[in-house]
């Protein structure tokens, strides 16, 4: 199989930094075309200089960052230091980047690589969805080039932001509403499914014994990561949330979903950001995503380790 292309769209933050590494191990699987910056977990300014932070981290300098949108469509930037830490990488300290910022804007980066793809790209969105959705929006004819986009958001259960939405549709639903009405081959995988997939103690044992500087930097960001949710929701441990948009890319059938009608709330208080599934698609409401509902857990840390444990 040749290499997958693939665009990741991110906002690092921890969870995102874990999927980068992944992502960088698993060369014989992805033609890493670039990484694109968007602000949410933190501002973009430290977004885009987490993700150049980590491509030296992994000694994949090679891989060109991009900044991308500094806030929503519509709604003002809300950022999670509380939970990634006032440096957007809680757990660690690394090195200013010395690899450039790519001078191109991530959106005309996105339209400009799916508007001349040799080969359909993979789009994984680990962040708020305003790069994709300006991008599509001024470019509609991008989805040509667009194998599928997996998206890490969105729940069908309780939220994290609020008890209706999860952080990255909730940061810019209007986005998270214009990719989903795109017509393009999504899959999602939402709170629902990566709180299945959570940092026990074993688990991150298994990260320190690697004996490897990274496995000991990717220890570091799990063992202060995510804490809040695990009280928040009675989890065994921090949920992994954007590496499982990796690994499914990696090992699909770690991951069981069902195609279903997605629709996001952009209006209203209570409910703005909600993720409403059909799971009875009809003729008036077509299936338009793949709804992850499952995760095998114990192949998702089976498989990181693995790989980590290469790079
Ligand atoms: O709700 C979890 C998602 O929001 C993850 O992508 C995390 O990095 C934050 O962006
Ligand atoms: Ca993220």
């Amino acid at each position: 199989m040749l290499p997958r292309p693939l665009i990741i769209d991110c906002d690092p933050g921890v969870d995102d930094a874990i999927a980068l590494l992944l992502a960088f191990a698993s060369p014989d699987e992805f033609d890493l075309l670039g990484i694109t910056t968007v602000a949410g977990n933190v501002p973009l300014a430290l977004t885009q200089a987490n993700a150049r932070r980590l491509c030296h981290l992994a000694q994949r300098t090679d891989v060109p960052v991009y900044a991308g949108c500094p806030r929503p469509l519509l709604r003002p930037l809300i950022t999670a230091e509380d939970i990634h830490g006032s440096t957007g990488l809680e757990g660690v300290v690394l090195p200013e980047p010395t690899m450039a910022l790519q001078a191109q804007h991530a959106v005309a980066f996105l339209m400009e690589q799916c508007m001349t793809a040799m080969a359909p790209i993979t789009i994984a969105a680990l962040g708020p969805l305003t790069n994709l959705a300006v991008a599509l929006i001024q470019c509609p004819a991008m989805a040509k080039g667009i194998d599928q986009v997996v998206i890490m958001g969105g729940a069908l259960g309780l939220g994290n932001i609020t008890p209706a939405a999860e952080f990255n549709f909730y940061v810019d639903p209007h986005a998270a509403k214009v990719v989903v009405d795109a017509g393009l081959p999504l899959t999602i995988l939402g709170l629902d499914v990566t709180h299945q997939v959570v940092t026990t103690a074993e688990r991150l044992a298994a990260l320190e014994t690697l004996g490897t500087p990274l496995g000991q930097t990717v220890a570091a960001l799990l063992r202060h990561y995510g804490q809040d949710d695990v009280e928040r929701h009675g989890l065994a441990g921090p949920p992994l949330h954007d590496p499982c948009v990796i690994a499914y890319l990696l090992c699909p059938d770690l991951f069981t979903g069902r195609p279903m009608h997605v629709d996001i709330e952009t209006e209203g208080t209570l409910c703005l950001g909600r993720t409403v599934a059909n799971a009875r698609p009809t003729e008036t409401l077509p299936a338009n995503a793949m709804v992850i509902e499952t995760a095998d857990a114990e192949g998702v840390y089976a498989l990181l380790t693995e790989r980590l444990g290469k790079l």
